[in-house]
């Protein structure tokens, strides 16, 4: 049985390697690795194939950056060939990302089944690019691997029959149970004894000069009650340099940080403020409290059962909910059903079935 993954950018990483690893497991299955090259920077992307000790790429398209059509056509064009080459039994892809929705695209037309790994989540907000790609990869796979009960509920209601679901649980977390007890040895040098970890990188927050200003200047307020430690994502880096706003010295700038180093971060974070699909998840299975800055989310789980509070981008919201964090009011999370650690091995088994 030949599989063919394909991942091209940061958080298809972590949810890729411990399918591969559980597949490598099993004598009849050939793997091969594509990675799109959408993120390309190496502490975007080849840092973390170290960090999570999954095999190089056997074939890097290179596309690089673009307008979302772009990059979507640059995958299409040179990701055909590939498959026209060697017809795999099965395509996995990951996630959300532009290179997910490309990846399925071709392989749906050239007959070659499609397993969508994280599949039926949902914001129900078609202004978010993402969500675009998981509504049509979804109506595109032939099996969707799907982390949560609500993620079946929203593909049922698509039309999507039950046959092709299988509820695995969540890969990242996985990558996560395995890698915690090796983080601490990556902690980023000078983290003040207490902080606040932030991330943002949603056009809908940092594209907007105006609204990334008002967010900026809400952090630096914030700052003066909790150090913020922030690794800054290169979308974000380029349009803070445009607004030329002076940043309290008690933010932490960083540079994109590795996966283990990142993880260490939120362990230890008093809170974590982010606009991040995945950081709302590992925030909930870390038992950190987490505020998101969006007015939705596609993981409500986090919000039901875990530490993960949507507030918007209601700044005064934010302030208040950081300050209630701050004087000890938390919630404690409940652990989510099948976020144990072996969902890629329930993966491995399904494909099995197939072979
Ligand atoms: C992509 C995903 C998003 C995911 C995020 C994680 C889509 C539609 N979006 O967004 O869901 O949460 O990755 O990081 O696929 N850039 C670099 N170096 C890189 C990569 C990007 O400098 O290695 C810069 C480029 O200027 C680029 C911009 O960041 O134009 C945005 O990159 P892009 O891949 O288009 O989307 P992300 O914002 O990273």
């Amino acid at each position: 049985m030949r599989i063919l993954h394909v991942v091209g950018a940061r958080p298809n990483f972590m949810k890729a390697a411990p399918v591969m690893a559980a597949l490598k497991r099993c004598e009849q299955v050939q793997q091969t690795l594509v990675h799109t090259g959408q993120h390309y920077d190496s502490n975007m992307s080849d840092v973390f194939f170290e960090q999570l000790g999954m095999p190089l790429p056997d074939v890097n398209l290179e596309v690089g950056s673009g307008t979302h059509a772009q990059q979507t056509a640059e995958i299409i064009s040179r990701f055909e060939p590939v498959i026209s080459g060697s017809a795999p039994d099965w395509l996995l892809v990951y996630g959300d990302v532009n290179s997910t929705v490309a990846a399925a695209l071709v392989c749906s037309k050239l007959g070659v089944s499609v397993g969508h790994v994280e599949a039926g989540l949902r914001s129900h907000d078609r202004q978010m690019p993402e969500e675009i790609n998981r509504l049509i990869t979804d109506q595109l796979s032939d099996l969707l691997f799907t982390p949560s009960a609500d993620a079946d509920q929203n593909l049922s209601r698509e039309g999507v029959p039950a046959a092709k679901i299988r509820r695995v649980g969540n890969v990242m977390i996985d990558t996560l149970v395995r890698l915690l007890p090796h983080c601490d040895a990556h902690r980023p040098p000078g983290l003040p004894p207490r902080y606040a970890a932030v991330t943002l990188h949603r056009p809908s927050n940092v594209d907007d000069p105006g609204s990334l200003r008002a967010l900026l200047e809400a952090l630096n307020e914030l700052s003066d009650e909790i150090p913020m430690v922030f690794p800054v994502h290169p979308r974000t880096r380029q349009r803070m340099e445009q607004l030329n706003l002076a940043i309290s010295p008690r933010v932490l700038l960083l540079d994109p940080l590795p996966y283990l180093g990142f993880l260490a971060l939120q362990k230890d974070a008093v809170l974590v403020i982010t606009d991040s699909g995945g950081v709302q998840e590992e925030t909930t299975f870390l038992g950190v409290p987490c505020l998101t800055l969006r007015e939705n989310t596609e993981r409500p789980i986090t919000v039901e059962l875990g530490t993960n509070l949507v507030i918007g981008r209601d700044l005064d919201r934010l302030r208040r909910e950081v300050r209630k964090i701050l004087s000890g009011t938390t919630r404690k999370p409940q652990s989510i059903p099948l976020w144990d650690g072996h969902a890629a091995e329930r993966i491995a088994e399904v494909l099995l079935g197939f072979a």
